[in-house]
């Protein structure tokens, strides 16, 4: 089998997790798009992991419940690690609300290769923008165990960084986050 640096020479770039943890609706996806374009330009291979592509198909099994997120992050953090380890900048987008299943994609993927990004726009804002209308049906009861309503989101411990984007535009946003991958490439 050709090795994780052979690959990593080829593409002329190292792997890494970035991982978003943040609200729904706190814009981590969004700040991922905008750090995979940039990236992208700059010649370097990236790959989103978010709900949409994850939750749709291999964790479709999965729903809330504390047990079925951590199985939901700890599958993310296996598929995660095998892009890590082919060379390419990996970007997950989970809420992962516990310290307990942050801790555990970290321990999956290595304390190396992972860096945890905060987006810490608050739950008023989160909720004001609901793009997806959850908000508003988490609060009439329709949806249980809602994060930020009727399940619990820790706040993170020590992320390599913080980003509200009620306060940060989405430019700047992404110039923090590249900024941080391209750090990780002077070696
Ligand atoms: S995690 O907690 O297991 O990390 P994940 O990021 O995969 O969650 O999925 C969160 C997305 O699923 C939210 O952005 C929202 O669109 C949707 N969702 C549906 N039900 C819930 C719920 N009870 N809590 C949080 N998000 C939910």
């Amino acid at each position: 089998m050709m090795s994780r640096a052979d690959k990593e020479a080829l593409l002329c770039q190292r792997g890494m997790m970035v991982w978003f943890t943040g609200l729904s609706g706190s814009g981590k996806s969004t700040i991922a798009m905008g750090v995979e374009r940039e990236l992208h330009s700059r010649g370097i291979l990236c790959r989103i992991l978010d709900g949409d592509n994850i939750r749709a198909g291999i964790n479709s099994n999965l729903g809330f419940s504390p047990e079925d997120r951590k199985e939901n992050i700890r599958r993310i953090a296996e598929i995660g690690k095998l892009f890590v380890q082919t060379g390419i900048v990996t970007l997950a987008c989970f809420v992962s609300p516990t310290n307990d299943v942050r801790r555990l994609a970290r321990t999956i993927i290595g304390g190396e290769d992972f860096r945890e990004v905060y987006v810490s726009t608050p739950l008023e804002e989160c909720e004001r923008r609901d793009v997806k209308g959850l908000y508003a049906r988490a609060r009439k009861g329709e949806i249980k165990e809602f994060t930020g309503i009727s399940a619990p989101f820790e706040v993170p411990e020590n992320p390599a960084l913080e980003i509200d984007t009620s306060r940060l535009s989405l430019k700047e946003s992404v110039r923090r986050v590249v900024d941080m991958v391209m750090d990780n490439f002077e070696f």
